[in-house]
């Protein structure tokens, strides 16, 4: 009884300083190169499983991006260093349990994928050599994974808006592989269009852009 009442102790003392170690470095501010963010920030605290967002595409791409410098060029290798941090850091609030955190995996999912084209774009992806483009996109990637789901495709999509040339590869790769109707291309590419006229609107009214 007594050994049981000092581990129990044990755990109250220790726990809440096990939880503020992780939360204070780790997840709050994730480190370069690394993927842990995924599985002992996201995953712990949103248990989404093997196929949600946490381990299927985020932990998933940031190790197949780790294990994929040979394939870029010096610019290419910075370009993922850059948005690995640039994606996990826009999940910060997920990750410590901030308030206006996305509350279920399906929220956490569409708020990470609509951080995708932002983090891309703003990584340098517009000005990275054609031979890195096609490495991200048909060997890192993989241009299945592109037009996987909607939210993939359309975040996506928002990046080949923000810079044509990249478009143009990406567009290559839904077309090689049409696993979508051309029905809901078409819809998205409306919708996409629809959100990138608004948004240079609102940029030339002065206000933040959605995207
Ligand atoms: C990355 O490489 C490691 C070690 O070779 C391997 O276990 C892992 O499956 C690879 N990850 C991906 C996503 O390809
Ligand atoms: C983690 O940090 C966030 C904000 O950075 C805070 O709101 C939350 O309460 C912290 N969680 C724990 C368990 O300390």
């Amino acid at each position: 009884m007594l050994r049981f009442n000092v581990g129990l102790a044990l755990v109250f003392l220790v726990f809440p300083f096990l939880i503020a170690a992780q939360n204070s470095t780790e997840c709050s501010n994730p480190a370069p190169n690394d993927c842990d963010f995924y599985t002992e920030c996201l995953e712990t605290r949103y248990d989404c499983g093997p196929d949600g967002y946490p381990l299927a595409y985020g932990y998933h791409f940031c190790t197949k991006f780790q294990n994929s410098t040979a394939d870029l060029s010096s610019a290419g290798q910075l370009w993922m260093t850059n948005t690995m941090l640039c994606l996990q850091r826009a999940l910060v609030p997920e990750a410590t349990g901030a308030p206006g955190a996305a509350a279920t995996c399906s929220a956490l999912e569409t708020k990470a994928f609509g951080t995708h084209a932002d983090c891309y774009v703003q990584s340098g992806l517009c000005t990275l050599p054609i031979s890195d483009w096609d490495a991200i996109v048909f060997e890192i990637i993989g241009p299945g994974t592109l037009v996987d789901s909607l939210d993939a495709l359309e975040a996506t999509a928002s990046a080949g808006f923000q810079c044509v040339e990249f478009a143009e590869v990406i567009v290559h790769g839904i077309l090689h592989l049409r696993r979508f109707s051309l029905g809901e291309v078409i819809v998205e590419v409306a919708i996409l269009v629809s959100h990138s006229i608004l948004d240079s609107v609102m940029k030339r009214v002065g206000s933040n852009g959605i995207w």
